[in-house]
């Protein structure tokens, strides 16, 4: 059933849709599941919508294009989307010439495309994450000879420049530097959805990143599923201390790194330009059990991971760490979630995300023994948070009437009061009161209160 479509010619298509379009006012709206990859992405797509001719909306209940960019990574993220896509079964009846796509990562599992071709009657396309240039193609044959097409691909796609953007922050912005994973840890979808590892061209990446920063972004977030394996001409260190060479006052941020990849080198340049690469590491633990890590295909041990975040405080003093941490892997006996447990307080995480294990179809732990029960689950996530949420608090506890340098993202009024939302530099979510006028802008505030998971501070004056 997989239709192969040769044609990368986007700009083609995009003009024949716009003809299509002509002058009428027809909006399209973007749902983002998923991680900052499919945010990405997500922007990407508008950029393509608006180039077709498309109004870009903020719901989809006006809406005559609707994309659901999907994520694969759980079987929560799944079901919610496809629970959404249900929703859009009354849309098409009212208006017939609705079309709806589905992206994104969900969209490159045989399995589902199957399932939205038999059970999603009304859904015009689904198209896998690595081909967004297709999409005119894909809307242009749904406009024009009412054709459905389902395209997912095993290969691992190519590197697409150059695709329009509608960024949805002005002074944030992403930049994608390496697509797909080479790293089939056990449990892990992404590799098949995404495909191998290709990183763009330093040079490409470097002129977006000018191009950004004189446009006046504040914080440039370089992405990649696995970020630090990024290698063309020059390695991720050095591809970070280019960046950071850049004149400006802006911020570097990074997603998502694997341990195994923290080179010496890496650690030198974050030491190094501490005024411009933020000093904050989202490591991925996973397990802290030798075992568990062996079975997950991890290929480091906890006493590599308690090295490599012992390297990182002594290059960059107060540096910020956060991890992901899977609860309830097949096999994982209570001595396993100890060492995890035991990880977790050694190191002291800013930030801990947990998930339950969740098996994905087409992946070996997927096929596993010893399955977790979901009881076991629950009391380990639980145990583990209660704990993690005492050393959250008393990690920002020395914050506490300091000043910090905080980047306003954005605000929100009620009532008449205005709230700022902030990030200090080691990524804590910072609330003030404040003026609008502040978005964007790098400011400098007094913390007045420290809780777990945020902070309240107040402006300088
Ligand atoms: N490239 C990133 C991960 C992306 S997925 C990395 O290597 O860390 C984000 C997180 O989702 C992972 O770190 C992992 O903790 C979690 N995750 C991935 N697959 C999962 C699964 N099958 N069940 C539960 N959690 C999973
Ligand atoms: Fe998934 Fe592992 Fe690749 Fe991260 S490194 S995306 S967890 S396979
Ligand atoms: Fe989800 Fe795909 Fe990202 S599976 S986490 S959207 S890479």
């Amino acid at each position: 059933m997989n239709i192969s479509i040769k044609d990368t010619s986007a700009p083609e298509y995009i003009k024949r849709v716009r003809g299509l379009i002509a002058d009428r006012s027809l909006y399209c709206h973007v749902i983002t599941f998923g991680c900052q990859q499919n945010e990405a992405d997500s922007e990407r797509i508008r950029g393509i919508a608006r180039d077709m001719g498309y109004v870009i909306s903020d719901s989809y209940d006006n809406a005559d294009l609707i994309i659901v960019n999907t994520c694969a990574i759980r079987e929560h993220a799944e079901k919610k989307a496809l629970s959404l896509l249900g929703n859009f079964k009354a849309i098409k009846k009212k208006n017939p010439d609705l079309i709806v796509g589905v992206c994104g990562c969900m969209a490159n599992e045989p399995h589902v495309a199957e399932k939205i071709k038999t059970d999603f009657h009304y859904v015009s396309f689904t198209l896998e994450p690595n081909m967004l240039h297709l999409i005119p193609s894909l809307v242009y044959q749904s406009m024009e000879e009412k054709r459905r097409s389902f395209v997912y691909s095993k290969d691992s796609g190519d590197v697409v420049e150059g695709l329009p953007t509608v960024r949805s922050q002005g002074h944030r912005a992403w930049v994608s530097i390496m697509y797909g994973c080479n790293n089939f840890c056990s449990y892990c979808i992404v590799p098949y959805v995404r495909g191998r590892e290709r990183s763009r061209e330093s040079a490409r990446i470097l002129e977006e990143c000018r191009i950004l920063i004189s446009d006046g972004v504040k914080e440039i977030t370089l992405l990649g599923q696995n970020v630090n394996s990024y290698k063309s001409d020059t390695d991720f260190a050095g591809l970070l201390e280019s960046i950071a060479n850049i004149d400006g006052d802006f911020l570097i941020r990074f997603m998502t790194s694997h341990p195994k990849d923290v080179s010496d080198r890496l650690i030198e340049v974050m030491g190094k330009y501490t005024d411009k690469i933020a000093p904050y590491f989202h490591l991925p633990l996973q397990s802290g059990s030798n075992e568990i890590l062996k079975r997950m295909h991890r290929t480091y041990t906890r006493e590599k991971f308690l090295e490599t975040v012992e390297k990182l405080r002594r290059a960059v003093p107060g540096i910020a760490l956060s991890t992901d941490v899977i609860i309830g892997f097949p096999g994982e006996r209570e001595e396993d979630f100890l060492d995890t447990m035991d990880i977790l307080n050694r190191v002291r995480f800013d930030m801990v995300y947990s998930f339950n294990f969740s098996p994905r179809v087409g992946t070996p732990a997927a096929k596993m023994p010893d399955v977790i029960d979901d009881e076991v689950k629950s009391s380990r996530m639980a145990e583990l948070l209660k704990v993690q949420d005492v050393i959250s608090y008393e990690k920002n506890q020395p914050l506490l009437d300091t000043v910090q340098r905080v980047l306003v993202d954005s605000a929100s009024e009620k009532k008449g009061v205005v709230t700022l939302n902030a990030r200090t530099n080691t990524n804590k979510l910072v609330h003030l009161v404040g003026d609008k006028s502040l978005v964007g802008k790098f400011i400098n505030v007094r913390i007045i209160k420290a809780n777990g998971f945020d902070l309240i501070a107040e402006p300088i004056k």
